[in-house]
């Protein structure tokens, strides 16, 4: 995936060009649910209000919608957002509006649960983010960043391949020096076929490390780890106040 910093739509052409093969790379994603299992102990949602920053084609708002009062995905992508509405238009309480995480089209102290999973907060420049969740949270409200760990794993070693300058343990400490907890979470993709597999690879790294991905993994699962960052609204308010002033 490509970041680009100081942009306040950072491009996605995993999930922009080819939405039907980041269905099938969501489907292969956490087979076994563990990062929905650990985000359930770090925040029940059940009566609460949800908020997916980032929510690409509305995959996760389904399940936030099973126990959640309502639902809102976030996403700057029109193309995006009218497939995420699709996917959703059966759920009453849940909703997609167009924005960004750094000017959030809701109101403050609206939100109990703010998630973003593999957009936007991906390290130093995504402080306005952080502001604005913060914003839209209730007192108590909880703000939970999921990311790919680039540290574990073969697939973390192919993302350090392709962005030589990304330095997962500048990132974490940008996170710790914001306030937030750190949980670690393995999981394991599991794809039906192979090509399904090597699609997918193929839309996340560049050729060359495509290549050397395809030909180090056998049959058709992988591993890999991801971060929560988490951080609870009146932990942190004051601190926060002192950062933005500066
Ligand atoms: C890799 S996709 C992940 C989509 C979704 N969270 C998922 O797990 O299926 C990253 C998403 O972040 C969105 N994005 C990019 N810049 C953003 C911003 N400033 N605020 C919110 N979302 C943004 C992209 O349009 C894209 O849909």
């Amino acid at each position: 995936m490509l970041r680009r910093r100081g942009r306040t739509v950072i491009a996605s052409p995993n999930i922009w060009h080819w939405p039907e093969l980041y269905e099938v790379e969501n489907r292969a994603q956490d087979v076994d649910g563990a990062i929905f299992a650990a985000l359930r102990e770090i925040t029940p949602w059940s009566g609460r209000v949800v908020v997916d920053v980032g929510c690409g084609s509305g995959y996760h708002l389904p399940v936030f919608a099973e126990a959640a009062s309502s639902v809102i995905g976030v996403e700057p992508h029109p193309p995006l957002v009218s497939l995420a509405q699709q996917r959703v238009k059966h759920l009453s309480h849940v909703s997609v509006l167009e924005g960004r995480a750094d000017k959030l089209p809701l109101a403050s102290n609206s939100v109990d649960v703010v998630h973003a999973r593999t957009a936007y907060f991906f390290g130093r420049g995504c402080e306005p983010g952080i502001n604005e969740a913060l914003r839209v949270l209730r007192s108590n409200g909880i703000l939970v960043i999921v990311d790919l760990d680039a540290t574990a794993h073969p697939y973390g070693q192919w993302m350090r391949e392709d962005l030589p300058h990304y330095n997962p343990g500048a990132v974490e400490a940008f996170f710790a020096e914001q306030g937030f907890s750190l949980r670690r979470v393995d999981t394991t993709w599991r794809f039906n076929t192979r090509q399904d597999l090597n699609e997918v690879i193929g839309i996340e790294f560049s050729p060359r490390v495509a290549l050397r991905a395809e030909r180090e993994t056998v049959g058709l699962s992988l591993s890999v780890r991801y971060r929560i960052h988490t951080i609870q609204k009146t932990l942190v308010h004051p601190h926060r106040a002192g950062v933005d002033q500066r």
